[in-house]
């Protein structure tokens, strides 16, 4: 058993990354603590699953603070109390200025979902249907001063199917989400991820050279 990360959710929606993250920690495969979760809207539906399974919430308004850098301290302030270690953003729509990637220097994870650095920013499920890549996929990186632009420390590849809507996409997506986040979580917290330059080493894993996915398949 690793010891218990306490981490801050950060979200602005639906929050089915943060529902993940629940699940593992009461299904005791992710060795974390929500200390709270943070939302920048009032009606973000993640804000229900957290009091439904007795997590703390916070709403902090982004339009109630003069300028990006004062409400980053404000979330800083937060988390900082709160005795936050590792932040995890899951569907905050914001970007974060150096006030709040500074305090939390590579302890601030991010998901987002595409196999960066391809479609970064924001309808990238859309931008890779359009550009017609074969695979697509989902990225847990940790966060830099620049947009979905950190060290990556885990991704997931699913196949693009010719006759994909955007909608099925991003399903297909979301489903590998809900399983990589929380598995670089509990990386962190067994102290497996060491960021050296660009690159995220992960101690003690087994390398399998014959996992890969072809698509259109070799089969008919
Ligand atoms: C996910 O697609 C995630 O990759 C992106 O925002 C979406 C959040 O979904 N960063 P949810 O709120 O976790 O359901």
């Amino acid at each position: 058993m690793a010891r218990q990360v306490s981490i801050g959710v950060l979200i602005s929606g639906g929050g089915t990354n943060l529902q993940s993250i629940i699940d593992a920690i009461e299904a005791k495969k992710l060795d974390a603590k929500i200390q709270f979760v943070l939302s920048n809207k009032a009606d973000a539906y993640g804000l229900v699953r957290a009091k439904n399974h007795g997590v703390s919430t916070e709403v902090l308004d982004h339009k109630a603070f003069p300028s990006r850098e004062a409400y980053d301290q404000a979330v800083v302030d937060l988390l900082h109390a709160r005795g936050v270690e590792l932040v995890v953003l899951a569907g905050f729509m914001r970007l974060l200025s150096p006030v709040f990637v500074k305090a939390y220097s590579n302890r601030i994870m991010n998901i987002h979902p595409a196999l960066l650095p391809a479609f970064p920013g924001l309808h990238a499920q859309k931008k890779a249907l359009e550009y017609g890549v074969r695979c697509a996929g989902c990225t847990v990186h940790f966060v830099n001063e620049e947009c979905d632009e950190g060290p990556i420390i885990i991704q997931a590849v699913v196949p693009v199917f010719a006759d994909d809507t955007e909608e099925a996409l991003a399903a297909r997506i979301l489903k590998q989400e809900h399983r990589i986040y929380p598995r670089a979580i509990q990386l962190y917290a067994e102290g497996r991820l060491r960021v050296v330059g660009r690159r995220v080493s992960v101690d003690g894993f087994s390398k399998d050279e014959d996992q890969v996915l072809i698509q259109p398949s070799l089969a008919r």
